[in-house]
């Protein structure tokens, strides 16, 4: 198993293991070496009898500020990258997985809610879809998860305007199961996570797969199909300007891109 510093693997209950993003000085943006690091735990989880339910959250307050922007701005070694292997295999997982929100969920910290299938949000919790805002295209499958969560109309606000929205927006949106007080969305997430990791190991999994089935390719496709486009603005003009721009703390202009 390889370690990643910033990501912390621990058994919270019986059958249940916890994968921490901890990384709290940067709000936990995940670096190519966390996105390692929670692949392994993920797919060593998904082999381990011992294990029957996974809790993804995050550490010191906040889930995650998304991908390492300083690592969009570096070349990219690996195709398909490390995030997106992340999230093919968050996607294709055989047993459930329940994520914690606190604070913030941004960007691939919110779209692998999608992925997720029990979502406790904290009141105070916030997400945001900045793709856009970038001048990046979404990734993870959202652009056919969201509209058919959340509806059309809805998907279009999240995705293209890029505000951030509360716990209970993302509950009406689909992205989230429930809204927990700020501070318990981690005990809300256990208990859940427990109360699956007593239930009948393959029932729960044979479920997990048959409401999943319909749209197992159209997932598989769609991350494929985003990534082509997503590479291609990673490197552009525009998305240049707005990584310099949020390092230098100021609204990036894009009056003079093409
Ligand atoms: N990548 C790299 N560094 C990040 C980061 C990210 N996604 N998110 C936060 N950081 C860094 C900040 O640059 C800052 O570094 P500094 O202390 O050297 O200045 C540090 O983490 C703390 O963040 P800061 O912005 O000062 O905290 P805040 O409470 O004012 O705001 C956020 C928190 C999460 C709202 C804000 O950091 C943010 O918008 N981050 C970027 C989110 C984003 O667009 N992610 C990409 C999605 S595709």
């Amino acid at each position: 198993l390889r370690m990643s510093e910033h990501i912390r693997v621990e058994n919270l209950a019986p059958g249940v293991v916890g994968i921490t993003l901890d990384r709290p000085d940067r709000k936990n943006a995940i670096t190519l070496a966390m996105y390692r690091g929670i692949i392994d735990a993920l797919r060593a989880g998904d082999a381990d009898r011992e294990v029957r339910v996974m809790l993804l959250s995050g550490a010191g307050g906040n889930f995650t500020s998304g991908n390492d922007i300083a690592d969009f701005q570096k070349p990219q070694l690996e195709f398909p990258s490390p995030g997106i292997q992340f999230l093919q295999v968050l996607s294709t997982l055989r047993k459930p997985i329940v994520a914690a929100v606190e604070g913030h969920a941004i960007g691939i910290g919110t779209t692998m809610l999608l992925h997720c299938d029990m979502v406790y949000a904290a009141a105070t919790a916030r997400f945001r879809l900045p793709f856009v805002n970038l001048a990046l295209s979404p990734e993870g499958a959202s652009t056919y998860l969201l509209p058919k969560v959340a509806g059309y109309k809805k998907a279009a606000q999240l995705l293209m305007l890029g505000d951030e929205f509360d716990a209970e927006t993302a509950v009406d949106a689909g992205i989230a199961t429930a809204v927990a007080p700020g501070g318990q969305a981690l005990a809300a997430a256990t208990e859940c996570a427990r109360a699956l990791a007593a239930k009948a190991p393959r029932a729960l999994q044979l479920t997990k797969m048959l409401l999943r089935r319909g749209d197992a390719e159209a997932v598989a496709s769609t991350i494929l199909v985003e990534i082509d486009h997503f590479s291609r603005c990673r490197t552009s003009d525009e998305a240049r300007e707005a990584f310099a721009a949020f390092f230098e703390k100021r609204a990036p202009d894009f009056s003079r891109t093409s």
